[in-house]
């Protein structure tokens, strides 16, 4: 990571007063410095008038506890933007270390450039994470410019767009690239601590529905040992954290994942008074997110195999309906003999129930 290359080098501290490094976990421990994939990545500038020059803003996209985000233009190629606000009162900064100097740097930039594995080069790249593309510490507020997909709106939006009728099968879209972008953001070594609704922001135009995790506002890194304090929305947080026992952070990202699932559905079970239009492999991966005890509930990559996300039972049931109907296919025959004694040994297992 490569601080401003022009107006203002003296935001590196030569000789810092020792800080701790920050902890990125087990994973990224041997680490010594930090490692830039992309110099000027991360490219802090000071000047408000070198921002007008280069960002166009215009109308407000959502306000939230830290900031309020606006829609912008870069102007130099018309690039669509986003830029949250935040007031210097409400900002956070850690200790950076950058080739052997020390900097004081923005801690919800530095959160989010990690979890899409931008600083270290042992980590993986997370397109499910929003882009950063410049920040600006400014005398009385940080502006973060991100990247603003096409037509993207948050959840929440998303589910009033959709009058509340969100089908199983976009749920599973979303939810599989939530998953898979939790788990990359977690290996990564960072908690977002309150992945919501209002917190991913989803394409509905596009057929995949991508999505990208947006706000790092109340994020950590990942400790290996339970955290006691909880940053996120109360509403979505785990029963541990409200019974005040301490919580971990991959299991309370799987409950709040679970949770904007409900969330989906949940005009839907309003008016029909339960699930009965979800399929039973939905349900389960839901319950499974919700499990009361943590200790039972599963990891990310258990849930990253579930067979609602990878729809493994689906196909096997699909290859079986369509093997009953060619019976003089001998490969049919043999599967159907396969079959056969796999249900006759694991009655239990029937894959053609
Ligand atoms: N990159 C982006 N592209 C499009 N919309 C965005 C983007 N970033 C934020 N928004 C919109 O702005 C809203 C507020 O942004 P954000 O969550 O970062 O602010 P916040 O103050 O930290 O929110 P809160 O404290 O309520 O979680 C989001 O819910 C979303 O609707
Ligand atoms: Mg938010």
């Amino acid at each position: 990571m490569l601080l401003s290359t022009s107006s203002n080098q003296s935001k590196a501290l030569p000789e810092p007063v020792p800080p701790a490094a920050p902890d990125f976990g087990e994973r990224f421990s041997n680490h010594t410095s930090m490692i830039p994939l992309l110099d000027n990545f991360i490219n802090f500038q000071f000047s408000k008038n070198e921002f007008k020059a280069k960002y166009e803003e215009c109308q407000v996209l959502g306000e939230g506890s830290f900031g309020t985000v606006y829609a912008g233009i870069r102007r130099s190629d018309l690039t669509q933007v986003a830029v949250k606000h935040i007031p210097k009162e409400k900002v956070t900064y850690m200790w950076v270390r950058y080739q052997n100097s020390f900097y004081l740097c923005v801690s919800e930039v530095i959160l989010m450039a990690q979890a899409a594995g931008l600083l270290y080069n042992s980590s993986d790249e997370n397109r499910g994470i929003i882009g950063l593309i410049d920040v600006y510490d400014l005398e009385e507020e940080v502006l973060i410019v991100m990247e603003r997909p096409q037509k993207s709106m948050d959840i929440s939006k998303y589910i009033e767009q959709q009058e509340g009728q969100v089908t199983e099968h976009k749920a599973k879209s979303i939810l599989k690239q939530l998953v898979d972008a939790a788990l990359l953001m977690h290996n990564n070594g960072i908690f977002h601590q309150d992945i919501k609704d209002l917190n991913v922001l989803v394409s509905p135009e596009e057929d995949s529905l991508p999505i990208r995790i947006i706000d790092f506002g109340c994020s950590d890194f990942v400790k290996f040992q339970p955290y006691s304090e909880y940053n996120g929305t109360l509403s979505s947080a785990p029963p541990e954290v409200l019974y005040g026992i301490q919580n971990d952070a991959e299991l309370t990202t799987v409950w709040q994942i679970g949770t904007l699932l409900k969330e989906l559905f949940e005009h839907q079970r309003h008016i029909l008074k339960g699930y009965s239009f979800l399929s039973q492999e939905c349900i389960h991966f839901m319950n499974q997110c919700l499990t009361f005890d943590p200790e039972q509930r599963p990891g990310l990559e258990k849930l990253q195999c579930h067979s609602w996300l990878t729809g493994t039972l689906c196909r096997l049931r699909l290859m079986v309906k369509m093997c009953w109907n060619i019976p003089q296919s001998c490969e049919a025959q043999a599967f159907r003999k396969a079959i056969h004694n796999i249900t006759l040994h694991n009655p239990k297992n029937s894959l053609l129930k």
